[in-house]
């Protein structure tokens, strides 16, 4: 699986680029806005961090077809390669996404709550499709059984869209997106410390310590 982090937070994308397996950085409108400053600054920002092996997927804001496409068309200019344009899977989202593929855009479908919206943008050309797993679990709905749903859709009809999930709240939405076979996952740089966290790791690494010290004292196995 495909690891991104969901964030426009500069700090927090220098830190998890150092630490962190991730393949990408994901931002949405609301996500930018945290962040108080210029919206091309900041991805700018973004993109000299990660370089462009990286992804970046970055969203647009206009509701109507035409306008989705002009801001992509900027964006791209701007954002250099890897760049994946998020488009709403709305009505006027489709239309767009049919547009941006077929002038060779990469495009994310995005805002994705339900599996029959998830296969219409897949049908329509996207490259991923972000089922939004926290968000539908938060509805009464199952965020990783629509991300599965989808993946095995995806695979019976040949079509290309792979999955990137999106709105995870807690590690275990993003161990069982993985276990549910989802392609990449989208994830906050908090619950990626929390996936980490264990505190028998910590007594675990105490007592390697104090075993250790007992034997060899202040000795670093360099010296
Ligand atoms: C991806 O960038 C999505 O927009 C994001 O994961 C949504 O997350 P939220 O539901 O926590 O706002």
């Amino acid at each position: 699986m495909k690891l991104l982090l969901d964030t426009a937070n500069v700090t927090e994308i220098k830190e998890a680029a150092g630490y962190y397996p991730i393949c990408g950085v994901t931002t949405n409108p609301s996500i930018i806005s945290r962040e108080e400053s210029d919206f091309f600054e900041t991805l700018k920002k973004i993109r000299s961090i990660i370089g462009e092996d990286q992804m970046l997927h970055a969203q647009v804001t206009a509701h109507k077809a035409e306008g989705m496409i002009e801001e992509a068309k900027r964006m791209k200019d701007e954002l250099g390669k890897n760049f994946y344009v998020k488009i709403p899977a709305t009505k006027e989202g489709i239309k767009a996404i049919m547009e941006l593929k077929s002038r060779e855009f990469q495009v994310t479908a995005t805002a994705v709550v339900s599996a029959k919206q998830g296969l219409i943008a897949a049908m329509a050309g996207a490259d991923f499709v972000a089922p939004y797993v926290n968000r539908i679990d938060h509805h009464g709905g199952d965020g990783i059984k629509t991300a599965a749903d989808l993946t095995k859709v995806f695979r019976e009809h040949h079509l290309s869209a792979k999955i990137l999930a999106a709105s995870f709240k807690n590690t275990k939405q993003v161990f069982d997106n993985a276990l549910s076979g989802s392609y990449s996952a989208t994830v906050p740089l908090q619950i990626m410390e929390d996936m980490l966290k264990h505190p028998l790791t910590d007594t675990s690494l105490e007592t390697f310590d104090s075993d250790w010290k007992a034997a060899y004292g202040e000795k670093h196995i360099t010296d």
